[in-house]
């Protein structure tokens, strides 16, 4: 039978492991390009804290207008994407970047835009073009790590997971309306 994935044997792991400590979590058999993988985190942690904006905003809003069912949805979402962006943040840190914060950056290096919105129709629509845009880049970035980085494409697996969770309650709140 022929062994087409080789184990590593464990003297090499071992002193490859030692080798290069100061690296962290990256290792030498880390073989997507660190680079590009740090910018798209970065682009979609931009993302998170732009939506968490826009649902803060809406929160707020809908709760000035009695709104009660929608602001509840909106604080919700506004949390969740909230620990999106720290799940992100954590592992840009873990890759060796820097995890860009900087306000006058975020809009430009976000995927997603920010829509104030003043109706309650407005706020739902802009939010699920969000989720929309978030949906589709998340997936094109899952399938560009493919098997090459399995801890960030299952950060973000579950990310997706959950915007497709809020497009769905934002379709729903918009079919109420
Ligand atoms: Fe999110
Ligand atoms: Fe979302």
């Amino acid at each position: 039978m022929i062994n087409l994935h080789p184990m590593t044997d464990v003297a090499t792991l071992r002193e490859r492991a030692r080798k290069n400590v100061e690296d962290g979590a990256v290792t030498e058999s880390y073989n997507a390009d660190r680079e590009e993988v740090l910018r798209l985190l970065n682009a979609s942690l931009a993302t998170e804290l732009v939506c968490t904006l826009r649902y803060k905003r809406h929160y707020f809003m809908a709760k000035g207008i009695k709104s009660h069912a929608a602001a509840d949805e909106f604080l919700e979402h506004a949390n969740q994407e909230l620990e999106h962006a720290d799940k992100l943040a954590e592992r840009i840190v873990q890759l060796g970047g820097e995890p860009e914060f900087n306000p006058d950056l975020l809009s430009q290096n976000s995927h997603a835009q920010y829509v104030a919105g003043n109706t309650l129709k407005e706020m739902i629509t802009e939010d699920l073009v969000a989720e929309r845009i978030a949906i589709d880049s998340y997936r094109e970035i899952i399938q560009y790590i493919g098997d090459q980085d399995p801890t960030t494409r299952r950060i973000f697996e579950e990310i997706l997971a959950q915007e497709e969770e809020h497009a769905d309650d934002m379709a729903d709140l918009l079919d109420g309306l």
